[in-house]
């Protein structure tokens, strides 16, 4: 028999406050429906499916990439039992076991998940709830016992005074027998404080019908905390950092303020290397041993060797920077750059699909755009490569050893053949061949004692 994984994700989630489908906000980096989504898939379940709603075609699109993800509209939103009734025609006459996932609670992991499906087959169970005991169990629905039964799950707004005291909470996580799942939601009633149909009714309705229903209370109560608020989610997403931040100092990563550095999940950093206060770094980055990656850093997608120095207040997006390369302070690498092994890039230089060779060097102030540059290049200040001539993108091409002087527009596509020299302040339409000076700009003209005269004048008129 097999097992199929249910998400919920319809909910307007009003206490976000937001346009956005609540579960497209972040934690720590990612929307949270992806770490349920991982969940997912590590189970290895049979099908995927998640119901949408509010926000569904933001969420549907956002969601386009994952592979065999199927979507089931919930429209109007009438409580987690009616999200769920909606999938019934895709389970139509198909035994096995529905576990169903909350889109807002993220920390879940397969683990868990694998022992409530275990205490659901060893028990024979209709359903089986995965609760656990909290210390603020304010918001979320009561397991109400009788020693070891579970008799109904009251949710926080209809529980008395007494059911409040409880701290056993419903995690929003069940695993549920097809056969009698579908009947059984037709009689859930929405006589209650939020006139919504909610699935924790079942467990009152299996009980009347004589169905066995079984908990796992998991003793790892911080993975089954739902987001409902602003505040909930930043709280989650600092849970999330700190185990990030913990696990690369465990690695042998220097975080020099832990607090302020931001590590995406795909991340990795290699031995030795040290990240200063304040460094985001994102998607799919990799960063290998002995490094410095100073303050204000943001990195993202992007591969640096080893012994890379990353200087204060740089962006890097989609770059590659090999062993023993340097940027910064504030450079910009967009998506395409590759720095050359012992390559420099200094202050205020951006580049954008531009290969800088090994040991060349730009280290002031230029714009390196659509570019091929050789070995042991010198960049001067301010040169500019002229790629974009308002209709398309076109490549310029700087062979090894080449000079370029400062203030150079280099207007492509051009080509600048091996060692030869570009004087400062040129406008370089043409290619230079190898070994030459290209020179192009306005000669110089010096008007002999043209300043004194002028003075000399000036005080001739004041006399007057
Ligand atoms: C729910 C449970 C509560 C449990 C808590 C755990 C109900 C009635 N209550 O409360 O017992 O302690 O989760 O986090 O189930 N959703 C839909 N369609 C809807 C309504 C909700 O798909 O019509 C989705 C939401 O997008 C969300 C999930 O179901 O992902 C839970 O909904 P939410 O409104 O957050 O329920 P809670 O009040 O947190
Ligand atoms: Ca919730």
């Amino acid at each position: 028999m097999s097992t199929h994984v249910l998400i919920l994700a319809a909910g307007k989630g009003t206490r976000m406050k937001s346009a956005r489908p609540k579960v497209l906000h972040h934690v720590a980096g990612a929307p949270m429906i992806d770490y349920v989504l991982a969940t997912a898939a590590a189970l290895g379940a049979a099908t995927r499916t998640v119901v949408v709603g509010h926000g569904g075609d933001q969420l549907q699109a956002a969601l386009a990439a994952q592979a065999g993800l199927r979507f089931v509209p919930q429209e109007p939103q009438l409580g987690t039992a009616h999200a769920v009734v909606q999938a019934a025609p895709l389970f139509a006459g198909l035994r096995g076991t529905l576990v169903l996932l909350s889109g807002d609670v993220p920390l879940l992991s397969v683990e868990t998940l694998r022992a409530l499906l275990a205490r659901h087959e060893e028990t024979g169970a209709a359903a089986t709830v995965l609760t656990a005991v909290v210390d603020n169990p304010s918001g979320y629905g009561r397991i109400v016992r009788a020693g070891d039964e579970v008799l109904r799950i009251v949710e926080h707004r209809d529980a008395s005074e007494a059911e409040r005291e409880i701290r056993e909470v419903n995690s929003g996580v069940y695993a549920f027998d097809l056969e009698p799942l579908f009947p059984a939601l037709g009689q859930v009633a929405s006589n209650n404080a939020q006139q919504e149909y909610y699935l924790p009714d079942l467990v009152a309705i299996y009980r009347r019908a004589g169905r066995r229903v079984s908990a796992l209370a998991t003793g790892r109560a911080e993975e089954i905390l739902g987001i409902n608020t602003r505040a909930e989610l930043a709280a989650m997403s600092e849970r999330v950092w700190q185990a990030r931040r913990a696990a690369l100092m465990a690695s042998g990563v220097t975080l020099e303020d832990p607090a302020t550095t931001y590590v995406d999940a795909g991340v990795t950093v290699g031995p030795d290397s040290v990240i200063r206060p304040g460094v985001s770094l994102q998607g799919r980055t990799t960063i290998g041993a002995r490094a410095v990656i100073h303050s204000g850093v943001r990195i993202v997608d992007s591969a640096l060797a080893d012994d890379v120095t990353v200087l204060d207040h740089c962006v890097v997006v989609g770059a590659r920077l090999a062993d023993g390369s340097s940027i910064g302070p504030f450079a910009h690498l967009r998506p395409g750059s590759e720095i050359c092994a012992g390559a420099k890039v200094g202050n205020f230089v951006e580049l954008k699909k531009t290969r800088l060779g090994a040991g060349s060097k730009a280290n002031h102030l230029a714009y390196l755009g659509d570019a091929t540059i050789g070995e042991k290049v010198n960049i001067g200040a301010g040169t500019i490569t002229c790629n974009y001539d308002g209709v398309s993108k076109n490549r310029t091409v700087i062979e090894d050893g080449v000079f370029i002087g400062s203030d150079t527009q280099l207007i492509a596509p051009v080509t600048i053949g091996a060692g030869a020299y570009v004087a400062a302040g040129s406008s370089i339409t043409n290619d230079v061949p190898a070994g030459a000076l290209g020179i192009a700009r306005g000669r110089q003209e010096n008007k002999e004692g043209w300043a004194t005269l002028k003075k000399m004048q000036q005080k001739a008129e004041k006399k007057q």
